[in-house]
């Protein structure tokens, strides 16, 4: 069975576009997310690719409200408890009383910034699969692992953590994001990206089963343009991509269709 081509787009809370030699923040607002979602819905996007956008908290019903149907939206982050006193924090179940479908975990900036741990992420995965939304589950290495050759190590320790957790893989999508790829323009060679997925592919098949590695979606984050894309989904452990920055530029529609 082939695995379905998946691309997440990733706005963050203001999402940072980088040009040769300059950069510049664009916050995520209600204009500029009606605009994105204008734009998707106008396109004429690969009907094989499953597309999943994920908006700042505040604005996961304005994207529902306007994304057309069959597209689905994310949450970047939700809490590991069902109700209770957690200030500033979403449950698994708001999101799915809203229709949204799926939710970003793990992610570098939140498990850097917010200090957010393996099991931490573990937990929140679980909540969210037993609740029945898909997990984006972000892993990735910083410069200093990279170069001090722990990529795999690290990658499949933040996994093994899950694994631990979690019997049920069919509703989780990877997403392998190297650190010092994210936002710098700095990207993974193709063959560092096929490398790292094919070792988390081989973790899945001696770790969990065969057919687990082999259903799995593994998508690809940290830099992805539309100059990249193409080359990288060629790859045959590549099976789709998390785009940050691009994503709400027209180029993230080149990404979507990058497949084709
Ligand atoms: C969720 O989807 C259902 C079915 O399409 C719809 O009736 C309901 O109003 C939606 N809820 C929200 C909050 O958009
Ligand atoms: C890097 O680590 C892997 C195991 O994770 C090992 O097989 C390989 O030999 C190491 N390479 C170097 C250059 O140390």
């Amino acid at each position: 069975m082939a695995r379905q081509f998946f691309v997440g787009g990733n706005f963050k809370m203001s999402v940072v576009l980088c040009g040769v030699g300059r950069e510049h923040a664009v916050n995520g607002s209600v204009e500029t997310i009606k605009k994105i979602i204008g734009l998707i819905n106008d396109a004429k996007l690969d009907p094989k690719t499953e597309v999943v956008i994920a908006p700042p908290a505040l604005y996961l019903l304005l994207a529902r409200e306007h994304l057309k149907p069959g597209l689905e939206i994310a949450a970047q982050n939700v809490f590991d408890k069902p109700n209770g006193a957690f200030t500033g924090e979403i449950s698994v179940d708001q999101l799915k009383d809203s229709n949204i479908t799926w939710t970003l975990l793990g992610h570098s900036e939140r498990r850097v910034v917010l200090q957010e741990d393996d099991q931490f992420v573990a937990s929140k995965t679980k909540a969210a699969l037993d609740g029945g939304i898909g997990v984006i589950f972000c892993c990735g290495e910083s410069l200093e692992q990279r170069e001090s050759n722990k990529t795999i190590d690290v990658v499949t320790s933040q996994l093994r953590a899950v694994k631990e957790k979690v019997a049920d893989w069919s509703k989780i999508v990877i997403a392998y994001e190297p650190i010092w790829a994210i936002g710098t323009g700095k990207v993974a060679s193709t063959e560092q990206a096929q490398e790292v997925h094919a070792a988390i592919r081989s973790w899945l098949k001696k770790e969990v089963s065969e057919k687990v590695a082999e259903e799995t979606r593994i998508i690809y984050g940290g830099s992805v343009s539309e100059k990249n894309c193409k080359d990288l989904s060629k790859q045959a452990d590549i099976d789709g991509f998390l785009v940050g920055g691009a994503s709400l530029k027209p180029a993230f529609i080149d990404i979507i269709n990058s497949h084709l």
